[in-house]
């Protein structure tokens, strides 16, 4: 199997996500603070702003690991806000993590074989009558894994431990991971953060990749050039608020943008 065979959230969602309002308080701080944006489908939506602006509690809210104070989040207009985050996962939003978290004692090529599609053989009664389906879907799956794990460039360590690779591999484990769900959107936080030059490339051009077969994408990254060359929209966060929203260009020239940056923490 090849890579040719993964549809971008099968045929029919698109991948858009429309944010509206929302509000996830922690204590007195107001860490997103009555955010609305969206992520058109098919495209590739830049989330910038000073460390502490709340990008990624907005993804923990999206992802439904926070869930929100108030608000309303759509994934191809059916809402999300309030869901646990398998069932966000399943509806075909999957997200990486600003620290990678894989489970360190088990193999690259076991990490991503973790990830639950609609596994035939977890219901005990196709096991017990349908063996030969199970043992099918077993097949369909590691070849799933292995053709991801390729496209990720990582099959010379798949038999490693996950915990054993670089930081910048694990955070690929992790996109390959999200990429066994047939996800229409892809939250990425910070896939920049701590990777060697030579792997960012290999990051970026699976981006790429992935986003030409459809793929939509919102991306949290510090990297002026990943923004710059890659999004098609950017959103600038501060203190909570989107503060602009627009063309890379444009935003990079906006002077709210320039004085968040300056005035608040160094990013
Ligand atoms: N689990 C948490 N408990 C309390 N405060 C939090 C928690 N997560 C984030 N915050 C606070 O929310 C604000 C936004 O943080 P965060 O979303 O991590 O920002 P960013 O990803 O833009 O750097 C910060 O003031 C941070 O201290
Ligand atoms: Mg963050």
């Amino acid at each position: 199997m090849s890579i040719d065979a993964l549809s971008p959230g099968g045929k029919r969602r698109s991948g858009r996500l429309d944010i509206r309002n929302a509000v996830r308080s922690f204590n007195a701080v107001r860490a997103v603070d009555g955010v609305s944006f969206s992520a058109e489908p098919g495209k590739i939506t830049g989330l910038i702003g000073p460390n502490g602006a709340g990008k990624t509690t907005l993804f923990n809210a999206v992802a439904g690991e926070l869930g929100v104070d108030s608000g309303e989040i759509r994934l191809d207009d059916q809402r999300i806000d309030g869901l646990p985050p398998h069932k966000v996962f399943s509806k075909g939003l999957a997200r990486t993590f600003q620290i990678p978290r894989p489970f360190g004692g088990m193999t690259v090529l076991e990490n991503v074989m973790l990830v639950p599609p609609a596994q035939l053989g977890e219901r005990f009664w196709n096991t017990w009558l349908r063996p030969g389906a199970v043992a099918r879907e077993e097949k369909k799956n590691l070849e799933k894994a292995r053709a991801i794990i390729e496209f990720c460039g990582l099959t010379k360590v798949e038999r490693q431990l996950a915990g054993a690779i670089s930081g910048g591999q694990q955070k690929l484990v992790e996109l390959a991971r999200a990429l066994m769900a047939d996800p229409a959107i892809i939250l990425l936080d910070e896939p920049g953060a701590g990777v060697n030059p030579a792997l960012l490339d290999t990051i970026v051009d699976r981006i790429v990749e992935l986003n030409q077969r459809g793929m939509t994408f919102l991306v949290i990254e510090h990297n002026m050039d990943f923004i710059m060359s890659l999004c098609d929209k950017v959103v600038v966060m501060a203190a909570g608020k989107v503060i602009a929203e627009g063309l890379p260009e444009d935003v990079r020239a906006d002077k709210s943008v320039v004085e968040a940056y300056l005035g608040g923490a160094a990013a």
